[in-house]
């Protein structure tokens, strides 16, 4: 029997791999026997400053509390407790910055910034329960900002630095943020883009309506000019950097609320979603260490998101750092000087774990495979993938280009609101299937049904349904802030009467019962693993006053994964002048929400595919935006309107 290594089916872990890894499968098994102690297990991982009564309480479902009565301090158990136990002198972070300079930073020297930051963020009268937003590059201190927020039990909302002021104004208004943390301007591919500047922009828009923000923090990285407000303003250099480097953390409950993280929904306005304490570092931890099986004092690791995500969160600030990890922390894109850069990295620092998205590695793929094989990439030994399914064909060549054929691939679904991974391979014991998460992790409770909560049917070959966890976890969001019914709405009221979480995904169970993630079945487009809501840039496009209606879909596209397509009807007075009228409208959207949410095509048409009811059918779009023939047209007002689209497109 020959064998084509590509295209095997599933690949099991090697002898090896397996004899060492983290996680054997008597895992599963203890979860199954008891998962409440299971989960009690994980969470000793920590230190905690005051144990727990009870695991769960679920009695206010669906507010779930974990760890009832428990007290720890999560910057502590990140940082300081490692120092505590003589690893002061372990590199917690490689920073590469992305015009090439670079910092090592120890746990003991981390501690110190920590600690300073802390001191100084209490002199400018900051209490726990406040809220801090910080806007800032992969720059330390963007990391050191995130854990002296948490040291201090103030709740901290990132913004990803690519955001528009407008949609940074929209998040500081939300929370009711005191402070703003940022830095003069950001390194894009050997430019410095302006920053401050933006929050300037986001802090007087609205005819200067009076918001909440007492002091704008910078730190100074690109050196360039920026606005300056005496007394609102401050240098991090002049005040953070002499602060006194020790400070006592005092322990939160373990429901204090740790961050707040905004995430598209359905709607135009972004959801605040909220995470508490010892139940969030308690699974981002355990995942962290058995997913990528990640051994303290070994391995390097490295995770290419953005803090501004929360794969950022979990996987480069709180999971790692609880679990003392040594890893790479980059600024830049990954072609700048060239594409060569992150394998140089990869190099240069021995990395051994590697967690990416599918949408770099289908570019990587793209750029050829000359590339990666131009650098000695031996160290690697687990790769990890997160943000949309990957493709099989992606898979494969992750593995035998990056993996030389033999690392262990680990596709981990889960979502802002789960905090943590929750469906994933486990890379010593799951054979692997390209294209699958396969199996919820041990702890965690996973199910795919039908609208009425039936289990699809195993070995049927239209085992289609929903994604729903149907047991809480302790990662769990705990609500969306300031917005109880929305919380409730979007998430539990589907399957209310069993108390499941629908996690607005599609998935599929194949004959052998794994698990395969199918994507979104709301109006949340996936682009580049960024959730972007068809309705936020719909809301955009008819803010430029050419516009009188908007539908936006996401097309499947070969690169990011969707491409955002609109469909946009002119006001009677504005001229069509095609291309001039398209950019300009690109070019609102970059402005009003992120680049990232930049169509990737706009079509004027005379009219939109509309039901009686008024809505607007996106699906049949969705057809003209895939050149596939149309779907079922008959609760159409209007059939032809789709002559005159697909005639305009054409
Ligand atoms: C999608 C990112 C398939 C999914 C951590 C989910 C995935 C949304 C995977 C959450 C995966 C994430 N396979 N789909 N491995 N990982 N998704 O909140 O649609 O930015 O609902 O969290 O990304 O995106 P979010």
């Amino acid at each position: 029997m020959t064998e084509n290594p590509e295209h095997q089916a599933s690949y099991a872990p090697s002898a090896e791999f397996a004899a060492a890894a983290n996680a054997g499968a008597e895992l599963a098994e203890l979860a199954a026997a008891d998962r409440l102690a299971f989960w009690a297990e994980q969470a000793d991982r920590l230190h905690w400053e005051q144990r727990w009564t009870d695991v769960l309480d679920w009695s206010g479902a669906p507010v779930a509390r974990w760890f009832v009565g428990g007290r720890l301090n999560v910057a502590y158990n990140c940082v300081d407790r490692h120092v505590d136990d003589g690893h002061g002198e372990q590199v917690a972070i490689h920073w590469e910055g992305e015009p090439g300079d670079s910092r090592d930073i120890t746990y003991a020297e981390l501690r110190d910034e920590v600690s300073r930051a802390a001191n100084y963020l209490t002199e400018l009268g900051l209490e726990a329960g406040d809220r801090v937003a910080i806007y800032m590059p992969m720059i330390p201190e963007a990391i050191v900002a995130i854990l002296a927020s948490a040291r201090l039990g103030l709740t901290h909302s990132v913004v990803f630095a690519g955001f528009s002021p407008s949609a940074l104004r929209q998040r500081v208004d939300d929370a009711s943020a005191r402070l703003v943390i940022t830095t003069d301007g950001q390194w894009r591919r050997g430019k410095a883009a302006p920053l401050k500047e933006a929050v300037d922009e986001a802090l007087y828009a609205n005819g200067d309506v009076p918001h909440s923000v007492e002091h704008v923090l910078v730190v100074r990285r690109t050196g360039i000019e920026v606005p300056w407000t005496d007394g609102r303003d401050l240098w991090w250099h002049e005040t953070v950097a002499n602060a006194d480097p020790h400070h006592e953390p005092r322990a939160f409950d373990a429901e204090h609320p740790l961050f707040i993280l905004y995430t598209s929904g359905t709607t135009g306005k972004p959801k605040g979603i909220l995470h508490t304490s010892g139940g969030y570092l308690t699974q981002a931890a355990y995942t962290h260490h058995y997913v990528f099986d990640h051994k303290p004092g070994q391995d390097v690791y490295w995770c290419t998101a953005d803090i501004g995500w929360v794969t950022g969160h979990s996987y480069i600030v709180y999971g790692p750092l609880a679990n003392r990890a040594t890893q790479v922390v980059y600024e830049g894109t990954p072609n700048f000087p060239d594409e060569h850069r992150h394998w140089q990295i990869v190099e240069k620092y021995g990395v051994s774990i590697y967690y990416t998205a599918p949408t770099l590695i289908r570019t990587f793929m793209k750029w050829g495979r000359q590339i990666p094989d131009a650098h000695d990439l031996s160290s690697l030994r687990v790769l990890g993938s997160v943000g949309e399914p990957i493709n099989p064909e992606a898979w494969r060549w992750y593995r035998t280009v990056i993996g030389s054929g033999k690392t262990p691939i680990v596709d981990t679904w889960w979502q802002t609101e789960t905090g943590a991974i929750m469906i994933s391979p486990l890379p010593g014991v799951t054979a692997a299937k390209p294209g699958a998460a396969q199996t919820p992790l041990p702890g965690v409770s996973a199910q795919v049904v039908d609208e009425e909560g039936n289990p699809v049917v195993l070995g049927e070959t239209e085992a289609n349904g929903y994604l729903v966890l149907d047991q809480p976890w302790p990662s769990m969001l705990r609500g969306v802030w300031g917005d109880d019914e929305r919380f409730r709405e979007t998430y539990w009221a589907r399957y209310a009467d069993r108390g499941w979480y629908f996690a607005g995904d599609g998935a599929r169970l194949d004959p052998d019962g794994d698990l395969w993630v199918l994507g979104r079945v709301d109006d949340v487009m996936n682009v580049s693993g960024h959730r972007i809501s068809t309705a936020e840039v719909e809301s955009a496009l008819v803010g430029h006053s050419g516009v009188a209606e908007a539908a936006v879909v996401g097309a499947t596209d070969e690169t990011t994964g969707q491409g955002i397509v609109a469909f946009v009807i002119l006001t009677a007075t504005t001229e069509n002048t095609g291309d001039a009228l398209v950019n300009e409208l690109k070019a609102e959207v970059s402005r009003e929400i992120s680049p990232i949410a930049r169509p990737r095509e706009i079509h004027v048409v005379p009219e939109l595919p509309k039901t009686r009811s008024g809505k607007i059918m996106r699906r049949l779009l969705r057809d003209v935006a895939e050149g596939r023939e149309l779907g079922d047209t008959s609760t159409l007002v209007d059939p032809s309107v789709f002559e005159q689209i697909r005639a305009d497109k054409a």
